[in-house]
């Protein structure tokens, strides 16, 4: 949702901006800048399209400077265009900014502003900011943020390059995140760690409501009162490659195939011999009984790992989980106090609405529990309790490896409450253990079936609709899968409990209409769902199916197309069964020749509502 980059040293800061803004093009990709103070003035160069365009511009006229700031946008206000983009400046240019979040009261501003002579040239809530600045300044550009960013509300990060003070580069984090990258004669400011990760590992995450004055070297961190704030750096483990495509042709295909390590990752020291070990959640049995009602709240991918949490715990524990959708939950007056358990689940740690939703239970007295990828995101920082999905950095749009390490967390929170509720030595419960053991392994597997999918993918290749159905847990990886083909391959999928087709929407079958049917769960919801695909194909649909390879025979009888995940538990058919989902909609996407890592508007982090 917009990312931004400053740098301030004695290299180059040009080619230093453009290749950190690469890093960040996840956050938005409609426009990018960047501006360059070049020792007497500042110079922008800002553009509609990807960064390349912008590339291709400084290629042709390059900017030259040491310190200087960029941009890559993710529309909010006013449509993708030049005036648009960031970088914003003042009427002589003397003062520059870039913005990532949502200025809430920018019109009351930009009137004020509009009336004492500002002249407006964009349609953006981010030109009241330069402008506010400008009418704010005394003769100290820091004093005059401060005073500026007073006024603001809504959530921001910003970074401001200047021409009085051109040693300085102001950074201010409010409800947007922000890092500061600590070098040699150099320091870089970014909207995330994957900017900085080429020069540095040192970093500070900067905290709510923090303002930071940044020269080359040095960095004076303060809250809005100018009070000091003393803050340790944080040492990153991430390496470069790891942001980096390493030879695949997209992040995302690269994302899908590091899920076997990720889901390691994620186990490690967790899944012990002698029980579940999750360090930043000490959760005794006399709390765990207190536990009236779970809930687990996030956005897209997240939620639905969340749903299969539901599922997890509810079957193990009979604990109640109720889910929700951060933006419905935070205007639904919940029903959440002191013995309620909400489990927030988010990758990126920063999305508006599950972020909301987390200060709501907050203030309703429940204790919180955070489920994010992101150390230091503001869920992170706020929460009671974290477990960190380890999946390393996720930079393609389409979640795939945080969803896994996030349902990873999922078996272990069960496996926890089980533990907790007395029932550790049951036969079910061992059962999930070793099945956890062996999630890796059935992963590495379904990665061996990429060639099956590639030739199946050519099934969709003129699908306008679809539908993906399931039941129980199956259900849940339905939703999963449906969301990943819509939102990389732009066709319109549905995901349908199995057996509510038939109350209407099996009035959309026609001959060929093609279904991907989960049916990975063995036992009574097999069968039931090996009837609806029937009930499917009477109607002329083209059924794909997912099952454990031990059905085989069965599932062939009735469907046209089956991939197969090893035989496993139940419960722990999720992770093999989505990556076949997910390599299904990657090798749609790409036949049908959509940009797989950018797909059309969306970005990744969505720090607005
Ligand atoms: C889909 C996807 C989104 C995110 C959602 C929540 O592939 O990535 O649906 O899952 O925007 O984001 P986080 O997990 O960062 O809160």
């Amino acid at each position: 949702m917009c990312g931004i980059v400053g740098y301030i040293g004695e290299k180059q800061a040009p080619a230093i901006l453009l290749n950190g803004l690469k890093k960040l093009e996840y956050r938005g990709y409609d426009s990018a800048g960047i501006a360059v103070f070049d020792g007497n003035k500042i110079n922008v160069k800002k553009y509609k399209g990807r960064i390349q365009v912008l590339e291709d511009k400084l290629q042709v006229s390059p900017l030259q400077g040491v310190a200087g700031v960029g941009h890559t946008r993710w529309a909010t206000h006013g449509a993708p265009s030049d005036e648009n983009s960031h970088p914003h400046t003042n009427a002589d240019s003397s003062i520059c900014v870039v913005h990532n979040g949502i200025i809430e009261n920018y019109i009351s501003i930009k009137n004020e502003l509009i009336n004492k002579g500002y002249k407006f040239n964009s349609q953006t809530d981010t030109e009241v900011i330069v402008h506010l600045i400008d009418d704010c300044y005394k003769g100290d550009i820091f004093d005059a943020v401060l005073e500026a960013t007073k006024r603001l509300k809504g959530a921001y990060a910003l970074v401001v390059l200047n021409t009085f003070e051109p040693d300085k580069l102001i950074a201010v984090r409010k409800d947007s995140p922000l890092v500061i990258g600590l070098g040699q004669n150099e320091n870089f400011i970014a909207s995330d760690i994957p900017a900085l990760l080429e020069y540095t590992k040192k970093v500070y995450l900067l905290d709510n409501d923090t303002y930071a004055v940044v020269t080359k070297d040095s960095v004076m961190l303060t809250d809005s009162e100018k009070n000091p704030i003393t803050k340790e750096p944080f040492e990153v483990t991430w390496s470069i490659d790891d942001a980096n495509k390493g030879g695949y042709e997209h992040f995302m295909l690269k994302e899908i195939y590091e899920q076997p390590t990720a889901v390691i990752n994620t186990l490690r020291g967790r899944l012990n011999t002698d029980g579940i070990n999750l360090d930043d959640f000490k959760l005794t049995k006399e709390q765990y009984d207190k536990i009236k009602k779970i809930y687990i709240v996030a956005c897209g991918t997240a939620y639905y790992a969340g749903c299969v949490g539901k599922a997890l715990i509810e079957k193990y524990t009979r604990k109640p989980v109720e889910t929700a959708i951060a933006s419905e939950f935070r205007y639904a007056d919940p029903i959440v106090d002191e013995n309620t358990l909400f489990i927030a689940v988010s990758q990126s740690g920063e999305t508006a609405d599950t972020l909301a939703s987390m200060r709501l239970a907050k203030n309703k007295k429940a204790r919180v529990l955070a489920i994010t990828n992101v150390v230091g995101s503001s869920v992170a920082r706020e929460a009671d309790d974290i477990i960190y999905t380890l999946a390393g950095p996720e930079i393609a749009v389409a979640s795939t490896k945080a969803y896994s390490t996030q349902v990873i967390c999922m078996y272990l929170l069960t496996l926890k409450f089980a533990d907790l509720a007395g029932l550790g030595a049951t036969k079910e419960i061992k059962n999930l253990t070793e099945a956890c053991k062996n999630i890796h392994i059935d992963a590495e597997k379904a990665l061996d079936k990429a060639d099956n999918i590639k030739k199946l993918a050519g099934l969709f290749k003129d699908a306008s609709n679809a539908f993906f159905i399931g039941r129980g847990i199956d259900f849940c990886l339905a939703q999963e899968g449906s969301l990943k083909m819509k939102e990389i391959s732009y066709i319109h999928v549905e995901a349908y409990q199995a057996g509510e087709l038939k109350h209407g929407p099996i009035a959309l079958l026609e001959e060929g209409t093609i279904i991907v049917a989960l049916c990975t769960q063995r036992g009574e919801l097999f069968e039931k769902t090996l009837s609806n695909i029937k009930e499917a194909k009477a109607r002329g649909a083209k059924v794909i199916a997912i099952a454990q390879q031990d059905d085989k025979k069965q599932v062939e009888e009735c469907c046209d197309y089956a991939i197969y995940i090893n035989n496993c538990e139940n419960s722990a058919s999720v992770i093999p069964s989505v990556i076949l989902l997910q390599m299904l909609a990657y090798y749609v996407a790409c036949q049908r020749g959509c940009d797989v890592d950018k797909p059309r508007n969306l970005a990744k982090s969505v720090t607005v509502e």
